[in-house]
């Protein structure tokens, strides 16, 4: 076992820090407190609203409804962009790094506001109005956050759908939620190859008949086809926009965003955002996690098409006024340097960074980071899934040189923003805990009965009390928030995680409770890819589980029933991940695929999930009871040609 260490505060991070230990008790004890005062002052602090709220909160949980600052009437783009202006014009809002290493950009708030105003403007021009929905299919450009911005302007809702999904991915997404328009570019660039964006969008759109308006950025001056009248280039289009779009005034609960997210069952869910709530929560968690002071350099590895890039990216930091990094490329390229270089040529103070690309890092050795400066670092971060100790003491040793405190963040799609991390001036650090919740956040560890377990303990982790940027709703399907997050333990958001905590109540996450596989910190529900493997003819059945990866953090192993008759072979291999790729997206391939001539069952039919994991997790002495199984010796079989060994 690894020995886990404690980490006091340094002096020097404490003293430059907003909040010490006895602010963070303070706050926290009014917060939970006194909620309404609490979260009222922060309102007023952190956004400039149009119009104040008649209240704070409501909430009941038992129903998952949940409303904040009802009344209230603000816009998102002007608390990111206009409110600015005066003292910030000239600031830089976006540096961005081009995935080539010779490219790069500086784009300050005038021109920020000048660039989302006239995009606004032509959204306009083509039938968008507040409430409807647009579809987000971009590469890690400023375009990608301009688009975002210039819905929030208009108050349209839009949906972000990362680059790396399929054609098929993104036609069910643009069906779900019923988006008239769509934002691409090109094609993009990652690791110097080029992904056809315009090609997929024109492939998912066959099915999309309601899709009027595709506003296409040029990146790469690529081959694409042109449909006349739908298809438009952005430059060309926003060449004859007005520069000042006036800021649509949103209701605090109006919606902000879709965006989509995989769950243990079923198709993805989009998850709704609203207005006032999630930009309090972002902004307030970029300024006291980050401890984001004037002038800072901040940085968040995560792509757009992810919740941390809504959240941290672009809402958080742009409502504080910062200097955020939008970065195209990819860890290793040109080589395994390129976080550091990047680091040191943008001189970055703070930067947030998953786990896995930090794993994929350390196998590269120090010296890549080594012969980088990093001078200019002051913090560092992680999201995404847990971070074994040895990846946390390798970030802190070899890239921060013992200078720099680590922010281990617990968060998810559905909390819009950071729930549970250090502040750090106030939270002694142990590598691989998210250590203890942010303000108004009231964790709680369920035992099997649902009931609270106190103190020290182990448990599903639930949170009893609505914070602001909580999911509003599933977009069409309210019933399938209320099954999937208030129903399991009525009273509570169930998170889906399991956790510990510990004797000075600090947090452990211990991954995930239900069917969803935690990939390269990607999400992903076992019953996608179930599904994408069923569809090919010569599949009888499939079962996916995850198993723990060195690099990914998990792996997904698939067992697979071919047809009677079928002789399974390395060519149906590649025919099936071919198929996963088609439905879902490459990420999601399955590492492991285990030909299965049957599965185990019970007797009534169901699947036995938890035994196909501790044949993929190679956990062969903790299979536990086989005996209610239809057929027992089923397993024997896969043991046997188990391929984890
Ligand atoms: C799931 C949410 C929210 C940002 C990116 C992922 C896992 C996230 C941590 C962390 C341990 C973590 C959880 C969570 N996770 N952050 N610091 N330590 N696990 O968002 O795709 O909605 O996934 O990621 O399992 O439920 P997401």
């Amino acid at each position: 076992m690894f020995e886990i260490t404690t980490h006091p505060v340094p002096e020097a991070v404490r003293q430059r820090a907003y909040l010490k230990d006895e602010d963070y008790q303070r706050l926290y004890r009014q917060s939970v407190e006194q909620p309404e005062t609490f979260w009222a002052e922060q309102a007023n602090t952190f956004l400039d609203w149009f119009k104040p709220w008649h209240s704070v909160r409501h909430e009941d949980l038992r129903k998952g409804q949940v409303s904040w600052f009802r009344g209230g009437q603000l816009n998102v783009a002007y608390n990111c962009i206009d409110r600015h202006l005066a003292r910030r014009g000239e600031q830089v809002a976006f540096i961005w790094e081009g995935d080539n290493p010779s490219e790069s950009a500086h784009i300050t708030y005038n021109k920020l506001y000048s660039h989302v105003c006239r995009l606004a403007n032509v959204l306009k021009q083509r039938g968008v109005s507040k409430g409807d929905r647009v579809c987000i299919y971009m590469p890690m450009v400023p375009e990608a956050a301009y688009a975002m911005l210039a819905c929030a302007r208009i108050g349209a809702v839009h949906s972000v759908v990362f680059g790396g999904f399929s054609p098929d991915s993104l036609r069910d997404r643009i069906l779900d939620s019923d988006c008239r328009t769509v934002i691409t570019a090109d094609e993009g660039v990652r690791g110097g190859k080029y992904i056809p964006l315009k090609a997929n969008v024109d492939k998912a759109l066959q099915s999309c008949p309601n899709v009027s308006t595709v506003v296409v950025v040029e990146r790469t001056q690529g081959k694409i086809a042109w449909v006349e009248g739908r298809d438009l280039w952005y430059h060309e289009a926003l060449s004859t926009a007005d520069n000042d779009c006036p800021p649509e005034p949103m209701d605090a609960e109006d919606p902000l965003f879709i965006l989509y997210t995989s769950g243990s069952t079923g198709k993805p869910k989009g998850v709704l955002h609203t207005t006032g709530g999630y930009l309090l929560q972002v902004a307030m968690t970029h300024k006291y996690v980050f401890d984001y002071h004037d002038g800072d350099i901040f940085w968040c590895t995560a792509d757009v098409g992810w919740v941390t890039g809504h959240s941290y990216i672009v809402y958080g930091p742009l409502a504080n006024g910062a200097t955020s990094l939008i970065f195209e490329g990819v860890p290793n390229y040109p080589d395994a340097s390129r976080f550091w270089q990047v680091v040191d040529k943008h001189q970055v103070n703070i930067f947030y960074t998953a786990p896995t690309a930090l794993r994929a890092l350390m196998r590269e050795g120090e010296e890549p980071v080594k012969k980088t400066s990093r001078a200019s670092l002051r913090l560092l971060g992680t999201v995404g899934e847990p971070i074994n100790p040895e990846a946390w003491e390798w970030y802190y040793h070899v890239v921060g040189e013992m200078r720099c405190p680590i922010v281990d963040t617990w968060w998810q799609t559905e909390t819009g923003a950071i729930m549970i991390a250090p502040l750090p001036g106030a939270t002694a650090l142990k590598p691989g805990s998210a250590t203890r919740p942010f303000f108004g956040v009231q964790p709680a560890l369920l035992d099997e009965q649902g009931k609270e377990i106190d103190g020290p303990g182990s448990g599903v982790l639930a949170i009893k009390a609505s914070w602001p940027s909580q999911i509003r709703t599933v977009f069409g399907d309210h019933q399938r928030m209320i099954d999937t997050y208030f129903t399991a333990y009525p009273g509570y958001y169930f998170t889906g995680d399991g956790a510990r905590r510990d004797e000075d109540g600090y947090y452990w996450i211990t991954g995930r409770v239900d069917d969803v596989i935690n990939v390269s910190g990607h999400r992903i529900g076992t019953a996608e890819v179930e599904s994408a493997l069923v569809l090919h003819d010569a599949v009888a059945e499939a079962a996916v589980v995850g198993y723990p990866h060195d690099l990914k953090g998990q792996g997904i192993y698939a067992f697979v029933t071919p047809m009677k008759g079928i002789e399974p072979d390395e060519a149906l291999k590649q025919e099936l991940l071919a198929m996963v790729t088609q439905e879902i997206g490459s990420f999601a391939k399955p590492e492991l695929i285990q030909w299965a001539p049957a599965l185990p069952k019970t007797r009534s039919g169901k699947i036995m999930r938890r035994i196909l994991r501790k044949i993929a997790c190679n956990e062969l002495d903790t299979l536990g009871d086989t005996s209610t199984l239809a057929d027992p010796s089923v397993v024997e079989g896969l043991i046997e040609k188990r391929l984890n060994t």
